[in-house]
C-alpha cells in the first residue's frame, strides 16, 4: 500500500529562493584535444562543416555550448594524435598550426559568451629541457603557456578565460604561483587558473596548507569525479569543476551518462562546470576511445555525420541557463531515483532540469557506477519565493530501450502553474526541462550525406600554399610527430610544396610515444593496397623515412604499432618490418639512397605478399606479410628528424 500512496498522492519538491541561493553555475563545454580529437572535422566540405559547429556552438540551435576547453598542442600523442605546439623549437613562434585556434574562433563568432579554456598534455622537448619532466625549469614552462595566451588574442582576438596546468599529471605549486604571478604582470590578471585536472587529490591539501597557492587557484577541477567530492575539498572554499568527464561511446547510454553526471556533478558535488571528453568525435573510429565526443563527424570524405543523444541532452540545460546563473538551494535526488536542479538568472527566471536515469542505461566509462534503482514516479514541484510564473516551457527527452524509439529535446505543451506548483509523471530514463525560458529551439538541417568509406583512391601533393588556413593536410592523423605543409621556393623541381615532418626531439611526453615518427591515414579496414610517396631525407646521419600499409595502431600505444613499413635510409640501406620500431625484420639490403635527393617508394600488398620499388624498380619482392590482415596506410621517418614527403597515394 505504501507503494501504491506515492503513485497516487505523489512526492513532493519545494523550488524556494527565499532561503538563499546555492552556488554560480559556470556551464556545460566539450574539450577538443588530449588529443586531436577533432582532426577530421576541418576537412569538411561547407554546408556540412558550418552544420556541425552550429549543432555544438549555436545558442538555441543543438547543444550550445557554453564552455570550449582546447589542448595547448604539445607535439606529443594526448590519445587520438598529436597536436602541434605554437613552439616546436626555442626560437619558433606560430600561431597558426592546428586547428584550435580555427575551432576557438568559430565557436566565438556563434556565441561570443562562451568560455575557452587551455590546458597542455605534453611540451615540446625544449621545456623539459631534455628531460621528460615540464617543472624544472618553471619560468621556461609558464613563458611558453602565456605565450600561447597571448598569441591566442594578437593574432586571433581570441580572450583565454581559463588555463591549467597539466593533464592528469603532477603539479608543482612553484611553477602554479609563477604561472599567477606572469600572467598579472602580462596584464592577463583576467585569466583564471585551474588545478589540477587530475584527481581532487593532492591538489586540495597542497591548496589547503599553502596560503599563497590558495590565492593563485582559482578552480579545483578533477576529471571523471563519478558526481562525488571529498569533504576536504569544500573547505577550499574553491569554485569545484568536473573539467573533464564523459568519455562514453555516444550511443543512448552515453546520452544517459551525460544526463546525469550534468545533474549530480552539482547534486551530489557541487560542481558547477562539467565538460565532455570529447566535443566531437573527429577522429578515426578504430583510434583508441572511438565515438566517445558529443557528436560524430569522422568521414569528411563523405561529409555524413551523426547528431548523437548528448547533443540533445545538453540543450536541456544549456539553452535555459547562463554562466552566471545561480542554482538553488533547492536540488536533490528525487524519492524513486533520479535528480532534479533548478538555476535562476536571479531576475524572475527558473529552470528546472529533471532526470531519471537509470543505472544500466547511464553507465560512464569511469568511475564505475554503484547499483540503484529508478521507478516510475510522480512528483509535485511547488514554486516558492519569486518564481510566480503561470506557464511553464517544457521539454522533454526519452531513452526507450524497448521499442528503439527514442525523443529527444521534444517541446511539450506548457505547464500551467496552479496552486504555485506543478506536477509530472516521470518514467525511466527522462530528462524533463520545465522553465521559464521562451527560446529553446530544436535545430534542424537536412540529412547530410550517407556514410561511406575512405575513397580506395586517393592522392595528395600536398601542392596548397602555405597561407592555407590549416598546417596539416586532410585526413593525415598524426601519431608520433607532426606533419606539416611545407614550401621549398628554392626547390629547382617539382618539390616546391610538400608535407614535412618537423618534430626533432623527443616532446615531453604525456603517453609513451614511439621513437619514430608515423601519420596514418585511410581505412582501418583496408588489406590489399599500393601506397605511394615521393620522400626525401634531410637527417644525413642515421636518417630514414617509411611507408606503410595495414597500420593497425595508434594513440598511447602507438609504440607497439605493427604493419608493412617499407624503410629506406640515408646510410645506403632499406628494410621491411612488421612493425613501426622497425625491430621484427622481414627483408633488408642496400639500397642506393641518401639524404637530399627525392626517392619514390612504392609498397604493394596483396594477400599474404609485399613487394617494394624504388623509383619505380623492384626492389624487393614477395617477401610474406602475414599478420596485421588490415589497417591504414602511413608514412613516417624512423627517428624524430626533419624528412618531407611529396605526391602521397593510395590506391586498390
Ligand atoms: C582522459 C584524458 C583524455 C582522454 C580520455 C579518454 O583521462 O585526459 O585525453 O585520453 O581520458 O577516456
Ligand atoms: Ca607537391
Amino acid at each position: 500500500f505504501a507503494v501504491f500512496c506515492h503513485i497516487c498522492s505523489g512526492d513532493n519538491y519545494i523550488l524556494d529562493d527565499t532561503i538563499g541561493l546555492g552556488r554560480a553555475f559556470d556551464g556545460i563545454g566539450g574539450l577538443s584535444g588530449g588529443g586531436a580529437t577533432s582532426r577530421l572535422l576541418v576537412n569538411y566540405d561547407e554546408p556540412y562543416r558550418s552544420q556541425i559547429l552550429d549543432y555544438l556552438f549555436k545558442p538555441n540551435f543543438g547543444a550550445s555550448l557554453q564552455i570550449l576547453k582546447v589542448e595547448i598542442g604539445g607535439d606529443a600523442q594526448s590519445t587520438d594524435g598529436t597536436e602541434p605546439s605554437h613552439m616546436h623549437y626555442e626560437n619558433d613562434e606560430n600561431y597558426f598550426r592546428g586547428y584550435e585556434w580555427w575551432l576557438m574562433g568559430e565557436a566565438k563568432r556563434r556565441n561570443p559568451n562562451i568560455t575557452l579554456i587551455g590546458l597542455p598534455w605534453a611540451f615540446p622537448g625544449w621545456v623539459g629541457h631534455g628531460e621528460n619532466w615540464p617543472f624544472h625549469f618553471p619560468d621556461i614552462t609558464v613563458s611558453y603557456v602565456v605565450s600561447w595566451i597571448i598569441g591566442a588574442k594578437q593574432y586571433h582576438e581570441l580572450d583565454i578565460d581559463y588555463v591549467g596546468i597539466w593533464n592528469e599529471r603532477s603539479f608543482d605549486s612553484k611553477y602554479i604561483k609563477l604561472l599567477r604571478y606572469t600572467l598579472d604582470k602580462s596584464g592577463l590578471e583576467r585569466v583564471r587558473i585551474i588545478a589540477s585536472d587530475n584527481l581532487w587529490e593532492p591538489i586540495t591539501s597542497f591548496v589547503l596548507l599553502d596560503q599563497e597557492l590558495q590565492e593563485a587557484v582559482d578552480v579545483l577541477g578533477a576529471h571523471y569525479p563519478g558526481t562525488t567530492i571529498l569533504p576536504e575539498v569544500l573547505k577550499t572554499g574553491k569554485t569545484l569543476w568536473s573539467s573533464e568527464d564523459y568519455s562514453t561511446f555516444n550511443n543512448d547510454v552515453g546520452g544517459g551518462c551525460w544526463a546525469r553526471i550534468i545533474n549530480q556533478n552539482y547534486v551530489n558535488g557541487s560542481m558547477t562546470a562539467t565538460i565532455a571528453w570529447n566535443l566531437v568525435s573527429s577522429y578515426y573510429q578504430e583510434l583508441p576511445f572511438g565515438r566517445d565526443g558529443l557528436m560524430t563527424a569522422q568521414e569528411p570524405w563523405s561529409g555524413n555525420y551523426v547528431v548523437e543523444s548528448p547533443i540533445w541532452i545538453t540543450a536541456h540545460t544549456t539553452q535555459f541557463t547562463q554562466p552566471g546563473w545561480r542554482y538553488l538551494q533547492t536540488v536533490g535526488h528525487l524519492n524513486h531515483g533520479g535528480s532534479y536542479v533548478a538555476l535562476t538568472d536571479q531576475k524572475g527566471n527558473l529552470t528546472v532540469v529533471i532526470e531519471t536515469m537509470s543505472h544500466d542505461h547511464s553507465v560512464c566509462i569511469r568511475p564505475p557506477l554503484l547499483p540503484y534503482n529508478v521507478t516510475f514516479q510522480r512528483a509535485t514541484f511547488s514554486l516558492k519565493g519569486s518564481f510566480v510564473s503561470v506557464e511553464l516551457q517544457v521539454w522533454n527527452s526519452k531513452l526507450d530501450f524497448k521499442t528503439k524509439k527514442p525523443v529527444f529535446f521534444q517541446k511539450q505543451n506548457p505547464i500551467k502553474v496552479s496552486n504555485g506548483s506543478f506536477t509530472l509523471d516521470l518514467n525511466v530514463d527522462e530528462v524533463y526541462t520545465v522553465t521559464t525560458v521562451t527560446t529553446g529551439q530544436k535545430g534542424s538541417y537536412p540529412e547530410p550525406p550517407p556514410s561511406a568509406p575512405f575513397p580506395k583512391a586517393y592522392k595528395d601533393d600536398f601542392n596548397v600554399r602555405k597561407c592555407s588556413v590549416f598546417s596539416e593536410a586532410p585526413n593525415f592523423a598524426d601519431q608520433t610527430g607532426v606533419f606539416e605543409y611545407f614550401m621549398n621556393l628554392t626547390d629547382p623541381g617539382p618539390h616546391v610544396y610538400t608535407l614535412q615532418q618537423v618534430v626533432t626531439q623527443r616532446p615531453v611526453t604525456w603517453v609513451a610515444d614511439a621513437d619514430q615518427t608515423i601519420s596514418i591515414i585511410g581505412d582501418y579496414n583496408w588489406q590489399d593496397v599500393n601506397v605511394s610517396c615521393d620522400v626525401y631525407m634531410e637527417n644525413e646521419k642515421g636518417g630514414g623515412v617509411f611507408v606503410a600499409a595495414r597500420v593497425d595502431k595508434g594513440g598511447g600505444s602507438v609504440r607497439s604499432t605493427k604493419g608493412i613499413f617499407f624503410w629506406i635510409f640515408a646510410d645506403g640501406t632499406y628494410k621491411v618490418t612488421s612493425d613501426l620500431s622497425g625491430e621484427s625484420i622481414l627483408a633488408e639490403g642496400l639500397s642506393p639512397t641518401r639524404a637530399h635527393i627525392w626517392y619514390t617508394l612504392s609498397l604493394s600488398v596483396k594477400g599474404n605478399y609485399a613487394s617494394g620499388e624504388l623509383n619505380g624498380h623492384a626492389l624487393w619482392t614477395n617477401v610474406v606479410v602475414l599478420k596485421p590482415k588490415n589497417g591504414w596506410a602511413g608514412i613516417g621517418t624512423s627517428a624524430f628528424e626533419l624528412a618531407q614527403f611529396d605526391n602521397f597515394s593510395v590506391h586498390p
